[in-house]
């Protein structure tokens, strides 16, 4: 597989340092319009680490702009790590080409904009693939999670709650006030972080019936923190996300899942970070392989498009509604009311 990455930021060069490792694809072309990106000093800065791949950029040509790299190196793949708003132009250039499509969540600005992606997807020549990088669903915490749901090995759920916190986004090399703080160019914070923990809500419990959020504007209007209570039927489950953290308190992911028979923990900040609570019985930390989010989001992908049998876990259908989740809690926020789905 040919592939081509767009955006070589923080998330570009994640993903360039998983794709190098993956047997059958080659790295062919890196598009990125700020040029300082490809030098020797710009290592990446984010949330979480294994961005800082090295400088051997192997065979890969190096373009400043989107639509000449599709022209010119003929991927069969493009990955978009660009920021939010440019991921459904791009998006739908490539599909239009045949091109497979591998796109940083969120899939889009709106659910409205998601549908348009959904319909190039549709239009697009016939086995065409498009995947979201909804990382969290290739989490093996998260998957675990999921699988003692729906064994109900530790019977139902009672309650669940999901958190992501960290300092403002400041990782990018543009200076000043980045892109993630501009809500037409990021979605904001609920879009751009929240919607992680939106979109477990919505993998582990279905689509909610209604939401109902408050969030904390800062002097500008901008959101800088949202909490949020799902209608799932039956257990009460709740999400937060916030960008107001002190610089030095770093970054938190978190949940809380309450069964009737145990309670199950991970917390980025606390030793062990993933735990399990029996009623009966000593707490022990599940054994999980070692295994990194992207690295498995991005081998499912190509054992998807190359027609292997994989394991339902997400689609872009899916990714779609965790942004229309994530509309009604900015909506249900602003109006103080309850929003349906
Ligand atoms: N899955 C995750 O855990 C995770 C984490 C962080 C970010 N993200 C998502 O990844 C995407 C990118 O975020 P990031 O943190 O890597 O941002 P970033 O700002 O670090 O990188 C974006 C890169 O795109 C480049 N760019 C901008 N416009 C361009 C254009 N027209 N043509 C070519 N290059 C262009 C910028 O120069 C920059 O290098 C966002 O959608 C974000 O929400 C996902």
């Amino acid at each position: 597989m040919r592939v081509a990455i767009a955006g070589f930021g923080f998330m570009g060069r994640m993903h360039y340092g998983c794709w190098k490792k993956v047997a059958g694809a080659e790295v062919v072309a890196l598009c990125d319009r700020d040029k300082r990106q490809f030098e020797a000093s710009a290592a990446a800065n984010g949330n979480v680490a294994g961005a800082d791949v090295s400088c051997d950029y192997g065979k890969a040509e190096i373009f400043e702009d989107f639509g000449r790299m599709l022209e010119e190196a003929a991927p069969g793949l493009v990955d978009i790590t660009l920021p939010t708003f440019l991921h459904v132009p791009m998006a739908c250039q490539a599909l239009a080409k045949g091109i497979h499509v591998l796109c940083e969540k969120p899939m889009a600005l709106t659910a409205a904009d998601c549908d348009t992606l959904l319909a190039a997807w549709k239009a697009a020549p016939a086995g065409t693939e498009l995947m979201i990088g909804q990382c969290l669903r290739f989490r093996n915490e998260y998957a675990y999670a999921k699988r003692l749901i729906e064994s109900g090995v530790y019977g139902r759920v009672i309650a669940a709650r999901f958190g992501r916190y960290s300092a403002a986004p400041g990782w990018t090399r543009d200076g000043g006030k980045s892109w993630f703080f501009d809500e037409s160019l990021s979605g904001g914070v609920a879009l751009d972080l929240h919607i992680h923990d939106t979109d477990m809500v919505h993998f582990l419990f279905g689509l909610p019936r209604s939401v109902t959020s408050s969030a904390y504007y800062d002097n500008d209007g901008a959101m800088i923190h949202i909490s949020t209570l799902y209608d799932v039927g039956g257990a009460s489950v709740t999400a937060e996300g916030g960008w107001g953290m002190a610089k030095s308190f770093g970054f938190e992911r978190a949940f809380q899942i309450v069964f009737e028979r145990a309670t199950l923990v991970m917390a980025s900040n606390r030793t062990p970070e993933f735990c399990l609570y029996p009623m009966e019985g000593k707490p022990f930390v599940p054994e999980l392989p070692a295994s990194d989010p992207y690295q498995n989001e991005i081998n499912w992908f190509m054992d998807k498009i190359g027609g292997g049998a994989v394991e339902s876990v997400t689609s872009p259908e899916e990714s779609r509604d965790s942004v229309r989740i994530v509309d009604a809690e900015k909506a249900s926020a602003r109006s103080g009311k309850s929003v349906c789905l």
